[in-house]
């Protein structure tokens, strides 16, 4: 299983699951240096072992690398963009993260236990340059 975690501090929860993941891969971000400077850090021996791997980039910019796959599950936790506090910039977090999620991939989000899944808008083919964005509802797609 791939997973995208949003906006992941220190990197504490990127870490635990690292370590449960099996063959699997975890991809931490954070617009901040400091955080993904931090998590670089926390995380050394996942970060070694291959399992997590930490890259500065906010939502709103992410894409996926050249040959990069897709993940099957994002979330993030106390992340503005993605909570209603920022409502355009959550729009266009939900479209990148469409874009980077398989076609039966899911966001969770929360402020803490228990997270809830967010609908997303359609994924975009990789030609198609104007995202379709969607509000954010509670509902699954
Ligand atoms: C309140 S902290 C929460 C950290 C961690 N998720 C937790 O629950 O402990 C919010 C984190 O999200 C990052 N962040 C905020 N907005 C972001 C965005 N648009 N894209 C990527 N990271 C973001 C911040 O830099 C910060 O590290």
């Amino acid at each position: 299983m791939r997973v995208l975690e949003i906006g992941g501090g220190p990197g504490a929860a990127a870490k635990a699951i690292a370590g449960r993941i099996g063959d699997g891969h975890i991809l931490m971000i954070d617009r901040s240096a400091k955080s993904t400077d931090l998590a670089e850090k926390n995380a050394a021996v996942e970060i070694d072992a291959g399992r997590l791997s930490v890259r500065r980039v906010a939502i709103e910019d992410f894409e996926l690398l050249p040959n990069e796959e897709p993940f099957d599950l994002a979330f993030a936790v106390r992340v503005g963009a993605l909570d209603g506090r920022h409502p355009e910039a959550g729009r266009l977090a939900l479209q990148r993260i469409a874009d980077a999620l398989t076609p039966h991939g899911q966001l969770l989000i929360g402020g803490g236990a228990p997270l809830r899944q967010l609908r997303l808008p359609p994924r975009r083919t990789p030609t198609t340059s104007q995202p379709s964005v969607d509000a954010a509802t509670d509902h699954p797609r």
